[in-house]
């Protein structure tokens, strides 16, 4: 997940790095009100700053300097709503002016390929770094971190050094990257970079900028992560799916499929693409994983999902029965229309296979649901369901 910069910021607050007062806004005069608040350290100049995941938002526009807090208002009215590389700006930072000095870049990030972190720092920070990595490489230091022992004192110093700053910069900068990492490992992200890291012109070191992004995989945690989610731009089903704990993925088609194992599901989809195009080109409309343990609950749960997808026109269960056995996952399909009573409307095609599936078929057939057709093959189920998509 990656964070807003207003996020970033509060985070980097609290592990020690050196931040500006900054405070979000939704509407301009909320802007005006944070302006007031925000502006009295710097004799009341602020910086209004588009809050979107997205780089560059300062040469879009979005990155404006307000002398007063009314003029923060009119850049805050002239921001939001603007678009960024197709992001819709519904919030504003409105941070404290900083009297810069000197720009500089530090970033920290995973390094899957060499199994360890990698730190980058610069003395030639600000918007232009992608263009610095590029033509002038040598610009931009580059240094392991050994996730062992992460940036500990020799590490700063090895990283500034690497980057080439004098040693009273030097001296000021290493305790802010000591911070950093700080922030890095015990939030447990995958990256975390500041563009611009300044120095004022009283000779302060400060994180003017901060792009941070979690690693979902550590969720269980940090409890306090989930309330950095921006719900309003999940889509509304894979919501209601991560809170049920399904695996689920929405895709634009009109096919939902549900499937045990991630890979059964990945071929699945391409079985179902590749039989609808004799439909009228028919495709998936979700990816959902109800992984090993596929109780009535778990089918139950899923199907709500995915037949309340108003693109869904037929569903295809495809499971393959092993340490849950097929007739185990025939009781889960017939308890979940059972619990769904008259929301279950869309036609289900069933391909079990694999460990007790006669067992399996022999309870599908006894339920006869009106709904329900059992297919022997995955071919010949994702054929029917295609089929029964383009006739809904
Ligand atoms: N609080 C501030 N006070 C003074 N100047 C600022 C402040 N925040 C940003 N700036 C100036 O605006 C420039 C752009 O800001 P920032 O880095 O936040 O946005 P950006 O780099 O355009 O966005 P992104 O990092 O998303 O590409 C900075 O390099 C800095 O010169
Ligand atoms: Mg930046």
């Amino acid at each position: 997940m990656d964070l807003f910069e207003y996020q970033a910021r509060d985070m980097f607050e609290k592990h020690g790095v050196p931040v500006l007062a900054g405070a979000v806004a939704t509407t301009p005069e909320e802007a005006k009100e944070a302006a007031e608040r925000v502006g009295t350290a710097s004799g009341g100049v602020t910086v209004v700053k588009a809050q979107v995941k997205t780089g560059g938002r300062g040469k879009a526009g979005g990155v404006k300097v307000a002398k007063t807090a009314d003029e923060a208002q009119e850049h805050a009215r002239a921001i939001l709503g603007m678009d960024i590389k197709g992001h819709t700006v519904h919030r504003v930072m409105v941070a404290q002016g900083a009297q810069i000095a000197e720009e500089y870049y530090f970033s920290i990030l995973l390094d899957r390929a060499e199994r360890r972190y990698l730190a980058m720092c610069s003395v030639e920070g600000g918007v232009e770094i992608e263009q610095l990595a590029v033509e002038r490489p040598e610009a931009l230091a580059r240094v392991a971190v050994d996730p062992n022992t992460g940036i500990d004192d020799a590490k700063a110093r090895e990283i500034v050094e690497a980057a080439g700053f004098d040693a009273d910069t030097a001296a000021k900068v290493e305790p802010v990257i000591k911070s950093l990492w700080t922030a890095y490992q015990e939030e447990d992200a995958t990256l975390v970079e500041v563009n611009p890291l300044v120095k004022t012109e009283a000779g302060d070191i400060v994180a003017l900028d901060g792009k941070v992004s979690l690693d979902a995989n550590a969720d269980f945690r940090h409890q306090d992560h989930g309330a950095l989610e921006d719900t309003a731009a999940t889509d509304p089903l894979e919501a209601k799916a991560k809170e049920k704990g399904l695996n689920y993925v929405k895709l634009d088609g009109s096919v939902g499929i549900i499937g045990n194992g991630a890979g059964l599901v990945m071929s699945t989809l391409d079985v179902v693409a590749y039989a609808g195009e004799e439909f009228g080109g028919q495709k998936p409309a979700n990816f959902l994983d109800i992984g090993g343990g596929a109780s009535a609950e778990v089918m139950a749960d899923g199907l709500d999902v995915i037949l309340n997808d108003p693109q869904v026109k037929s569903v295809f269960v495809n499971v393959f029965g092993g340490i849950t056995a097929c007739d185990a996952v025939a009781n889960g399909i017939v308890g979940a229309l059972d619990t769904l009573g008259d929301e279950a409307s869309k036609p289900l095609v069933v391909r079990l296979d694999g460990n007790n599936v006669e067992e399996g078929r022999r309870i599908l057939a006894e339920r006869d649901h009106p709904l329900v057709t059992v297919e022997a093959t995955m071919d010949g189920a994702a054929r029917r369901a295609a089929e029964l998509a383009s006739q809904n």
